[in-house]
């Protein structure tokens, strides 16, 4: 379900969205120059990565969506279109460079940018006045996290979900997937073909535990 944003979430005529396209892309290019790990790729992900994540997202139930790593918002733009009046998001990064971007160019009020990193997530959850997330998507470059933080991360993020709630990501590499696959009950994949490179798709779903879905 798409919900009609009541205001714009970036303040822009069609002149201005293309002047925004260019500085996210030099950006988002600069920050790859300068931390190439932690960025893991020289151009955002592809719109056909973004339509297929989010296309399992049921809008209507989602009050509080998180985004890790948004770089320059290539995802966040498009949650915020999709997301109810009455929803937030929580844009967590550890580029300083990115965070200051996404402040400056998305004027939206129910979006947060936070500086810091994932692994804190169930912290910055409180801090933010929430219990639980519905939904995590994840554009970390897995495989380029030490083990450890990356299996804390995704624990954290099994923690701070809801039950029925998601935690989605895309990699180059199946790191992420294998991850999730550990972690949570349930797991959908995917293969987006028209990113560069191709792109692994995983949607981990945390289940109710069993009593509680035998009551219900
Ligand atoms: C491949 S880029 C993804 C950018 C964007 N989401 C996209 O799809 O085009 C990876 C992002 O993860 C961020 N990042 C890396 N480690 C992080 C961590 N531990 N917590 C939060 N963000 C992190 C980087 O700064 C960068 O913005």
């Amino acid at each position: 379900m798409t919900f009609e944003n009541p205001s714009p979430t970036l303040d822009r005529p069609p002149r201005g969205e293309f002047l925004r396209f260019l500085r996210a892309a030099a950006v988002f290019f600069r920050g790859f120059l300068e931390n190439p790990a932690m960025v893991a790729s020289v151009v955002p992900s592809s719109q056909a990565t973004i339509d297929a994540m989010l296309a399992k997202v049921d809008w209507a139930r989602c009050k509080l969506f998180v985004e890790y790593g948004p770089g320059v918002g290539t995802f966040t733009t498009r949650i915020l279109d999709c997301l109810p009046p009455d929803g937030r998001l929580l844009a967590i990064d550890t580029n300083p460079r990115f965070v200051a971007f996404l402040r400056e160019t998305i004027t939206d009020p129910r979006l947060e940018v936070v500086l810091g990193s994932a692994r804190d997530v169930e912290r910055i959850v409180h801090e933010i006045g929430e219990s639980h997330a519905d939904y995590i998507i994840s554009g970390l470059p897995f495989s380029s996290l030490p083990e450890d933080v990356a299996q804390e991360i995704v624990a954290a993020s099994y923690a701070v979900l809801r039950d029925g709630g998601a935690f989605m990501t895309y990699q180059f590499r199946p790191t992420a997937r294998a991850l999730t696959a550990a972690q949570f009950e349930r797991i959908d994949t995917g293969l987006a073909l028209f990113n560069i490179p191709l792109c692994v798709l995983a949607w981990g779903w945390k289940e109710a535990p069993a009593a509680a879905r035998e009551a219900a």
